[in-house]
This record gives structure tokens, C-alpha cells and sequence, in this order.
């Protein structure tokens, strides 16, 4: 599977590569070149070079992304292990019969073509351009123990994504596979990674957003309700700040009456909240009218068992164990640390359930 979009210069080479690396191995190939309908003229000369060898090309109507391009050519190829790879000859061809021999041998379901694993390496890359991978590759360490994660040079058979639905969203379609694919083990080829030959780079500055959703998404897909959580909390601890510069802001500057000043403060606070929740955290497409009250009323509910908690803590619990005058006040902080944590888990599952009840049981497992 090759992606294409203005690679006209390298398309020649790469092809002769891929068939000699091939042919001297006893692999049998089929080439399939998934063109999005490039200005420089790409697929006449896939099309031309499909006279010559073994060539499959899609045209597609325009510039439609490099993973449902992928996905094209996994629907459209014969063959039943599948190869992916850049055209600019970044990948060395000559790679491939080992990753397939991996296969095969039935070592691995799915080869990755590594920079990052003894071996391998990247040519002539400048200094920040090494570091947004390594950041990138960061991102995923909880999502694959693969070493080279963000590589497009990758072997896969078949069913490791029969029935599989993989989400194009991301530009990172091995990702995707790595994730949700069907295997057992995964094995890592070391390559260098070289210079594009011609042409250049197709990625942009959106890339590297797509980039962190994609990576948000999957790590919601392994652990829905962990990740949902982290980022609830998250909300909520900037919700926190919001709801502290509300409150000196109205009391110091507009000499508002503190108690009212607090009100203020928490709806302010709230109504962020449930705005980034609603659409960040839970995804929610339901009716905001509802929905909204329903996430006031859990906070103010929250609030009360914060009351009790720290009341608790601060009347029974610590005259019980007999904590000293001087010493109350920074207890009653960690008092607070406890009830905020109790909280937002009771906040958390009342708003999974009950405010946004119905996406939940759209797109989720049980918890894990
Ligand atoms: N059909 C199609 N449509 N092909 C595309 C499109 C598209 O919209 N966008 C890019 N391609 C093709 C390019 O022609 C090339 O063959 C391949 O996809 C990779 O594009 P590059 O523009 O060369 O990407 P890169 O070098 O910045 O990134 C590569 O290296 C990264 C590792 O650092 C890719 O392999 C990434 O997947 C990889 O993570
Ligand atoms: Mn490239």
C-alpha cells in the first residue's frame, strides 16, 4: 500500500526497489498505489508503470488524507499481508522480505519499521524535528510498548483488522492499528529512515493537533472511564482557578458582598466547566438545556457532601485522633484535599450517568 499525493520523482525508483527487494526473496508483490488525484501527474505514471509491473492504482477524487488512503488500498489489495509505505523513499524497500519472513514464520501478526530500536535510525533530521517525534512517540507510551509507534512503515496480515473499525481521523493509521488491531505479538525491523528523495513533506502544523486528539481518542477507547476522569479532574482544577480569580476579582474590584462574590464564583466556574465537560470530556451532542441545569445541580450537590465531608473531618475525626489548636488549620487544608477528591468522584459518576447518561451508553464499554 502506497499513499500518493505529488510524488511523481521518487515513484519510479521506489516501484524498481520494491520489485527487485522482492523478486530476489521469492515474494510474490502486488503494488497498490493509492492516488489522490495528484496535480504533478503521480497516477499517469503509476498507471505507465502498472505496463511494467505488477501495479494496482486508485484514483481518488482529490486530496482526501493519507489513512482513508491506507484503508483503501487494505479494501481494494489482493493479498492477505499487507505492507505500508511511504513513496518518497524515506522507507528503505529493501526492508520488506524481512518484515514479511517475521510474518510468515508466524513470529508476528504485525512488523513495525523502527527508527527507534538498536539498528535503527534517522538520516540527516534537524534538531526539531527529531524532538516533535520523540514527543510525539512520548504521547503513546501508554498506548503501545512498540518503540517506534508513529512509523508509516509497517506489515500487517489481514485479520489483524478484519471486523476492526479504524477511526481515519488520525494521520496515524499504524497507530490506530497497533491499538485496536487483533494480534498477538508485534515485532520491530530496524530501519534508517531517510531524507525524502524529491518533492516535499505533506505534514503540517494541524497535523500535530489531529495528532494529540487522535492519541486522546485511543487512549478513551483502551480505558474509557480513566481517561474521562483525568480529564474531568482536569476541568475541574481549572475550574478551581477560574472560580478563585472570579472571586478576588468581585470582591477587591467591585467591592461585591463575599457571599454573593462566591455565588458568582461558582456559576462562573461551573458553567466552564460544563461547557469543556460536555464537549471534551463525554462528547455530548444532547440537548444543553437540560443538560446544563442537570450539571448545576450535581455541583451544588457536590457541594453540600463537601460541607459534610470537611465537617466531618474537622468535628469528629480530628479532636478523635487529637490534633492540637495549632496545628488545625493545615489539616483543615488536607481535610479539603480529601473532600475535593471525594467530590469529584461523586460529581464525576453522577454527571457519567445521569447528565450525560445517554452518551455514555452510545460509545462505551463497562468499566475496566
Ligand atoms: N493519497 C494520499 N493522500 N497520500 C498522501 C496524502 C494524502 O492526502 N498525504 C500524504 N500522502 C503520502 C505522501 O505522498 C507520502 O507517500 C506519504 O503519504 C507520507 O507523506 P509525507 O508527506 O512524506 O509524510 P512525512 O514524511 O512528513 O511523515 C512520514 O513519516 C512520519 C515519521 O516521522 C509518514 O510516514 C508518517 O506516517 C510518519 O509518522
Ligand atoms: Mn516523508
Amino acid at each position: 500500500m502506497i499513499p500518493t499525493y505529488n510524488e511523481k520523482p521518487n515513484l519510479r525508483e521506489l516501484i524498481s526497489r520494491i520489485n527487485e527487494a522482492c523478486r530476489s526473496h521469492g515474494i510474490d508483490v502486488e503494488i497498490v498505489i493509492v492516488d489522490d488525484n495528484s496535480p504533478d501527474g503521480t497516477g499517469a505514471l503509476a498507471e505507465e508503470l502498472g505496463r511494467e509491473y505488477d501495479v494496482k492504482v486508485i484514483h481518488r477524487a482529490g486530496k482526501l488524507g493519507l489513512s482513508t488512503a491506507v484503508m483503501e488500498g487494505f479494501e481494494k489489495a489482493s493479498g492477505d499481508l499487507l505492507v505500508v509505505m511511504d513513496a518518497d523513499l524515506s522507507h528503505p524497500p529493501e526492508k520488506i522480505p524481512a518484515m514479511v519472513e517475521k510474518i510468515r514464520s508466524g513470529s508476528a501478526q504485525v512488523v513495525v519499521g523502527s527508527r527507534y530500536v538498536k539498528g535503527g535510525s534517522v538520516e540527516n533530521w534537524p534538531f526539531y524535528r527529531r524532538l516533535v517525534s520523540k514527543g510525539a512517540t512520548l504521547l503513546a507510551r501508554g498506548l503501545t510498548k512498540v518503540k517506534d509507534p508513529m512509523s508509516g512503515f509497517f506489515a500487517l496480515e489481514r485479520a489483524v483488522i478484519d471486523g476492526v473499525e479504524l477511526n481515519p481521523v488520525g494521520y496515524k493509521i499504524g497507530l490506530e492499528i497497533l491499538v485496536k488491531g487483533k494480534y498477538e505479538s508485534v515485532e520491530e525491523v530496524p530501519i534508517t529512515f531517510a531524507d525524502r528523495k524529491a518533492g516535499k513533506s505533506k505534514l503540517g502544523a494541524s497535523v500535530y493537533l489531529k495528532y494529540i486528539d487522535h492519541c486522546t481518542r485511543l487512549y478513551e477507547h483502551n480505558r474509557p472511564w480513566l481517561a474521562r476522569y483525568i480529564k474531568f479532574a482536569f476541568i475541574g482544577g481549572i475550574g478551581t482557578l477560574i472560580n478563585l480569580a472570579v472571586l478576588w476579582t468581585s470582591v477587591e474590584i467591585f467591592f461585591v458582598h463575599y457571599l454573593w462574590a462566591a455565588v458568582l464564583a461558582f456559576v462562573i466556574a461551573d458553567t466552564n466547566n460544563f461547557i469543556w465537560n460536555r464537549w471534551w470530556t463525554f462528547r455530548s451532542k444532547g440537548k444543553v438545556h437540560l443538560q446544563y441545569p442537570q450539571f448545576l445541580l450535581v455541583s451544588v450537590d457536590g457541594l453540600m457532601l463537601n460541607l459534610i465531608i470537611l465537617k466531618t473531618i474537622v468535628e469528629d475525626l480530628m479532636p478523635a485522633l487529637g490534633i492540637q489548636e495549632d496545628r488545625a488549620s493545615m489539616f483543615l487544608v488536607f481535610a479539603q484535599i480529601i473532600a475535593i477528591f471525594i467530590v469529584s468522584i461523586f460529581n464525576f459518576i453522577a454527571n457519567s450517568f445521569w447528565t450525560f447518561g445517554k452518551d455514555i451508553s452510545r460509545d462505551s464499554r463497562p468499566p475496566e
